[in-house]
């Protein structure tokens, strides 16, 4: 058997630092990192025994979803993994579990709390687990893009489409103006039907999704896109723009994906020839352009299952991914695109020391860090949500 480190490189660290989540650095974006209770230290030997005996204790009460950017040391212990579409579906078709463990972050388990029912309880073990792209559409600036496109009459052309990488208020707006979530692998259905129901589309909150869908999939032209910026008077944009455009896109983006650069696809090419290169749809348009596949992580795995031995690919999503994807296989030459590390800070959060913290509260009676949608906001979204479901 071939040895399975060996056609793996581990990146270089990043030269920048990254977020100190949890060191007092940025405490606005530090919502909730004291866990209440006591966290076990990382270094505990018991940790894979006690989450396993925590996990029995509760059997069938509890279901453990883990996306796949999510740790190996948390991904043993999912029942499901998948990206966000995947475990969406997934949350909604365990109607019988008691309380759901969403390894991931904190849009997915709101998802999750929308689509389950009012008795399960949708549980994040680290409430700091959240998602810089989801935090760059915040509802009072999108009801101020609404309220200026209302005011030029545009608005019964548009329809609202948001990423799943939003909140749930984002996703409540969409529902109550009668758009769809989208996610990474329905992108392009969820714009058809859009573009059936009106002539724009108001595409939040990732840019690169939105921008990389409509051109690359679905022939528009860049010019046909204007990038709508919530921190310029009326985004930016002139009248006249915005009632020519067909796609108004949000300025937002996953600094995960946004590291990936055009530079990173040629450095690869030059070292590795005949290499395949792999990307995320949030990649950069340039950096899209120039790979040879794009897709969801779903896809991202599924591409790989089916490429022949020997082959070389360079991909271009989160670093825990692509690390899994090359030791599961070894014959493959599997590389990471950027040079320097890359992970997602915060699906990071997520780590073994919290989970069996999760676990074992739950075995002691009591249900921590509970994900709640207020009805209101959940009725409307959730319309935005099966709309997606529902994509032919
Ligand atoms: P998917 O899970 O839809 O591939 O999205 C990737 C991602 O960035 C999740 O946060
Ligand atoms: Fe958000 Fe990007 Fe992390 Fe996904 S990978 S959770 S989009 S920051």
């Amino acid at each position: 058997m071939a040895d399975v480190t060996s056609t793996w490189t581990e990146p270089s660290n990043t030269p920048l630092s990254l977020l100190l989540l949890g060191k007092g650095t940025d405490p606005a974006s530090e919502r909730g990192v004291d866990c209440p209770g006591d966290l076990p230290a990382p270094s505990d030997p018991d940790l894979v025994a006690r989450a396993t005996a925590a996990k029995a204790a509760l059997g069938d009460r509890v279901f453990v979803l883990g996306h796949h950017y999510q740790r190996d040391e948390v991904i043993q212990f999912a029942d499901v993994t998948g990206d966000s579409f995947k475990l969406a579906q997934q949350a909604a078709a365990r109607p019988s579990a008691e309380f759901i463990v969403f390894c991931g972050v904190h849009f997915m388990a709101e998802s999750a709390d929308i689509l389950t029912k009012p008795d399960q309880k949708v549980i994040l073990p680290d409430l700091a687990a959240g998602c810089s792209m989801a935090d760059m559409a915040v509802l009072g600036q999108v009801e101020t893009a609404w309220e200026h496109f209302q005011d030029l009459g545009i608005t019964d052309q548009i329809v609202p489409v948001t990423y799943m990488n939003s909140s749930a208020d984002i996703k409540g707006f969409v529902g109550r103006n009668k758009g769809v979530v989208c996610t990474s692998s329905n992108a392009k259905r969820a714009l058809d039907w859009s573009f059936e129901q009106g002539s724009k589309v108001f595409f939040l909150p990732d840019q690169h999704l939105g921008r990389n869908t409509a051109v690359l999939e679905m022939g528009f032209d860049l010019d046909d896109c204007v990038l709508y910026d919530p921190h310029k008077p009326h985004g930016g944009l002139t009248d006249e723009q915005l009632t020519n455009a067909r796609m108004i896109l949000w300025r937002g983006h996953c600094s995960v994906h946004g590291r990936f650069t055009l530079d990173s696809v040629r450095e690869v090419r030059e070292r590795v020839p005949g290499v395949n290169v792999l990307v995320h749809p949030e990649c950069r348009h340039d950096v899209v352009k120039a790979a040879d596949y794009v897709g969801s992580t779903e896809y991202i795995i599924k591409a790989l299952d089916a490429a022949p031995s020997g082959s070389a690919w360079a991909v271009g999503t989160e670093l825990n991914l692509v690390r899994r994807l090359a030791l599961a296989h070894p014959d493959k030459q599997i590389m990471f695109l950027d040079r320097t590390v890359c992970y997602c800070s915060t699906m990071n959060r997520i780590d073994l020391p919290h989970l069996v913290w999760a676990l074992e509260e739950l075995v002691a009676g009591r249900v921590p860090n509970v994900i709640t949608v207020d009805e209101k906001t959940a009725h409307e979204a959730r319309v935005a949500l099966d709309q997606m479901l529902a994509l032919p």
